[in-house]
């Protein structure tokens, strides 16, 4: 399958919009940091505890019962540990505090330090919770790159609810077509797609298109390409 990507640069921007998990930081990175421990399960254990972490999300949501993203983080974690028969506090323990220390994507550093130099606002805007966020790009060293670091926690309730994504325009002074939104997740780049953004589609994982509303304006396979695609 021939991967499709973004034909032209996006004109007219003024501030790049970046999820976190998925995106900037890689999940499988938690996981596979305590292989030693889980052995070839680590791979099993990574992608169900993603998988688990956004249903909850999303279910907590339409039940009007909000917490905060490590609450749901460590609930999803503890699903998929009693899926894999895996009853260990300490690993337990351990796989929560790797995802503070979460890896940064390779090409996100000079990725950013490009964007930041010509110029464009830069923001991150994540289900995490503020310190989950805090943590994760202090890690990175990437933290001072940014103009404002966004927590769904502002408005109490998960992605894709438009309310998260009208945090960004407000709080970096820009209208909403003036964001470039980057989001590895489809459903997240197709959901701020329909809030109005300008949405490069970072799909790394060469996923299918969402059959939910809005189409991406471009696909990128990493974020290696951005300083070339807007302006
Ligand atoms: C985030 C999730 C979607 O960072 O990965 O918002």
């Amino acid at each position: 399958m021939t991967r499709r990507e973004s034909p032209a640069r996006i004109e007219g921007v003024r501030a790049c919009v970046f999820d976190a998990y998925g995106t900037l930081f890689d999940v499988s990175s938690v996981a596979r940091g305590a292989q030693d421990a889980l052995g070839e399960r680590w791979q099993a254990l990574s992608d169900l505890w993603r998988l688990k972490q956004l249903q909850y999300t999303w279910l907590r949501g339409l039940a009007g019962q909000h917490a905060d993203f490590w609450q749901v983080t460590g609930d999803a974690l503890d699903y998929a540990m009693a899926t894999l028969g895996i009853a260990d506090e300490g690993l337990r323990g351990r796989l929560m505090n790797l995802y503070l220390s979460i890896s940064a994507y390779p090409e996100v550093p000079a990725m950013l330090a490009a964007l930041k130099a010509r110029g464009l606002k830069l923001a991150i805007l994540s289900n995490g919770s503020p310190a989950m966020l805090a943590a994760a790009a202090g890690n990175a060293g990437i933290a001072g790159h940014f103009d404002a670091v966004l927590s769904v926690e502002e408005v109490g309730v998960y992605k894709p609810h438009p309310q998260v994504y009208g945090l960004a325009p407000r709080r970096l002074g820009v209208a909403k077509e003036q964001v470039c939104f980057l989001s590895s997740n489809g459903w997240d780049a197709h959901a701020a797609k329909a809030f109005g953004f300008r949405v490069l589609w970072c799909n790394r994982f060469a996923q299918a298109p969402e059959r939910i509303p809005a189409t991406p304006d471009g696909e990128i396979v990493d974020l290696s390409s951005l300083p070339e695609r807007v302006g």
